[in-house]
């Protein structure tokens, strides 16, 4: 399975995803800068990678840090996670990294800076080690909802490339295919960066599933046609009464799956859970630049550099545009949030710390 992330000899290694499928290239990030710049500018993408990527980034300033002293090591390492924090708003990943790091350190005060940093390496391993397993877990649960011969429409890419390994709305595909059950899925292309048509229907080609590439707008003909059986999304932050905010285009997609009468899960490891907010319309939507949405993906050479990115212009100069990455889709359009810890009405995510 594809990897987008790895600690490798005191660097972090991404895949530089922003060139899939045309090149298969990778970054290797040497300090913490250089990873918040891989999150911005989608080198790396998708709530738990980021998360991933955010807690490295951290080990990598900490290891820069030049202090013997506790009280100074942790005000200078105050900046390091503020940049990354400030990288992308939506996704809650990035700031329980950010926790679960600063948690780690709260009361090793006593033990030398140098062991600190030290620790803060090794968690950032575990944290994309558990997520694999979380993957795999959320895949068991997802797994037992797919019956032989189903169609799944998916939206985004919420697969390997966005977590450590498996991903989350793409693992009960990964599980159902393990457990011999004959399945089809529909991929959203996901404009306007395409993370559909170039990330999803890259990954499960590769694992052997069959995929079908879709426009953004097909998925209402396709369901009246009674061509989908279910729907899996995954999810940046998923919060207290169950409203979960994804790529943009997922509401839109609820909404038709419950014209017609058909379940739409949403895949949430519990580090894209904030129970810190009540409801979805307190999520913090990211705006991305309009270049976005007024080019597309194409190959041109400039400065003899080839680019992929937003080189063709298919917008009049000078338009204007919205490009909110994200939406929100309420709670009373989810059928069920499937987690590592079991599968829950979306009402009933509040009672999930209760099992942690
Ligand atoms: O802008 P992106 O590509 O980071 O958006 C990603 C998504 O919307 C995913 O569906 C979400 O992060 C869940 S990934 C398991």
């Amino acid at each position: 399975m594809v990897k987008a992330i790895e600690w490798f000899k005191d660097r972090v290694i991404m895949l530089d995803q922003s060139r899939l499928p045309a090149e298969v290239t990778y970054i290797e990030c040497c300090d913490y800068h250089t990873v918040a710049e891989g999150i911005k500018k989608l080198w790396i993408r998708g709530a738990p990678a980021i998360g991933i990527a955010a807690a490295m980034g951290i080990a990598l300033g900490a290891r820069d840090i030049e202090t013997e002293d506790f009280e100074e090591f942790m005000a200078k390492l105050e900046p390091v996670c503020n940049l990354l924090l400030s990288t992308r708003p939506t996704a809650v990943n990035i700031q329980w990294a950010v926790d679960r790091l600063k948690g780690l350190l709260a009361d090793k005060g006593g033990l030398p800076v140098v062991q600190l940093k030290e620790m803060l390496i090794e968690e950032s391993k575990r944290i994309l080690e558990e997520d694999r397993e979380v993957n795999r877990a959320i895949g068991r649960y997802g797994a037992g909802l797919i019956k032989d011969g189903d169609a799944i429409l998916t939206h985004c890419n919420a697969g390997a490339l966005a977590t450590g390994g498996y991903g989350t709305a793409t693992a009960p595909m990964f599980i159902a295919q393990e457990q011999g059950k004959r399945i089809q899925v529909f991929a959203d292309e996901t404009r306007p960066i395409l993370q559909g048509a170039r990330l999803t229907a890259w990954e499960l080609m590769q694992e052997g599933i069959p995929v079908t590439l879709i426009t953004d707008n097909s998925a209402g003909s396709l369901m009246k046609k009674g061509l989908v059986d279910l729907v899996i999304v995954g999810t940046d932050r998923t919060v207290r009464n169950g409203d979960v905010a994804n790529k943009i285009g997922t509401y839109p997609l609820a909404v038709l799956a419950k014209e017609h009468g058909i379940p739409f899960y949403v895949a949430a490891p519990t580090s894209s859970i904030d129970l810190s907010i009540s409801t979805g319309d307190e999520i913090p939507i990211e705006e991305r630049d309009p270049s976005e949405v007024t080019h597309i993906f194409g190959k041109v050479t400039a400065n003899g550099r080839e680019s992929f990115w937003g080189s063709i212009r298919i917008a009049p100069e000078g338009v204007a545009v919205r490009n909110m990455a994200f939406d929100v889709t309420p709670h009373r359009y989810v059928t069920a949030i499937i987690t590592e810890k079991g599968v829950f009405k979306p009402g009933d995510v509040r009672h999930i710390m209760d099992r942690l």
